[in-house]
């Protein structure tokens, strides 16, 4: 079984069909890359399967570690393991590097004892935990999210996102605005989380930096899946590269 599976969702902003009779799955222990152009309907699925709206779906299914959660609230569908962090990265530019992760652990505290009748999989990291992963983070413990740099940045909304319990952690163009030598140390931090057992769905417009580290590879165009294979598999199909990514 996979762990997520989206079949045939068709997903609308109001009238405007977007993702259409979209198909894949995200298979337990992968790092599964969804690459496509700018407006493709990359973020469109990573918040149809979140439960974010807009958008509405409004035929398909998607079913996560079992549940089919189509059209279940956000909160519902995170507190059964599934998050995601996005584009903007929405940290607390007030607060400071360890305020805004004791807070991700407030929220998931609460959401875990609120009495909804899912049984948690996994207990989210420890901030020690969290630092191992992102030193960088321990050494600007007490700096405001405003001041940190766009990767730093990037690296506390993983961070935030780790401290929850999650078995899914979808990352929208992580590397989106950072310098390639950030990009690196973002690249082995994701390794690193896949490593210990977290399945990772990366979305980027960066396809050449997502395939370094992608088990699996789709290509998303017109709302609608125009490639699935290995990134061995992507690599080799200059076709595809060509047409829907430019690489
Ligand atoms: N809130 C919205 N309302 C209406 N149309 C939207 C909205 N968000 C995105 N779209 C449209 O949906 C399509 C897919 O967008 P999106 O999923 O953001 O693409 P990507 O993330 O691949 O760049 C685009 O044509 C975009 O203009
Ligand atoms: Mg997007």
């Amino acid at each position: 079984m996979s762990l997520l599976e989206l079949d045939a969702v068709d997903a609308y902003y109001g009238e405007s069909h977007i993702l259409r009779d979209l198909s894949f799955t995200v298979e337990e222990g992968d790092i599964c890359a969804l690459l496509g152009r700018n407006g493709a309907g990359k973020t469109t699925t990573l918040r149809s399967v979140a439960g974010a709206t807009p958008p509405e779906v409004r035929d398909g299914t998607i079913t996560f570690a079992g549940s089919d959660v189509t059209g279940m609230l956000a909160e519902d569908v995170s507190v059964r393991g599934l998050s995601l962090v996005p584009e903007e990265r929405r940290i607390f530019s007030n607060l400071t590097v360890a305020e805004n992760l004791h807070l991700a652990e407030v929220v998931s505290n609460r959401s875990n004892t609120v009495g909804r009748s899912v049984q948690v999989t996994r207990e989210g990291m420890s901030t020690e935990e969290v630092y191992e992963y992102f030193p960088r983070l321990d050494e600007r413990a007490d700096q405001r999210g405003g001041t940190l740099s766009g990767g730093e940045q990037q690296m506390l909304a993983i961070a935030r996102a780790l401290k929850q319990n999650t078995d899914l952690l979808m990352l929208d163009e992580p590397y989106e605005g950072l310098a390639p030598q950030i990009i690196e140390a973002v690249e082995a931090a994701v390794e690193r989380i896949s490593e210990n057992g977290t399945t990772i769905l990366l979305v980027e417009q960066n396809a050449m930096a997502a395939m370094d580290i992608a088990d699996s590879c789709y290509v998303i165009d017109q709302g609608a899946i125009v490639f699935g294979g290995t990134a061995d598999e992507l690599r080799g199909d200059e076709e595809t590269r060509d047409r829907y990514l430019g690489v």
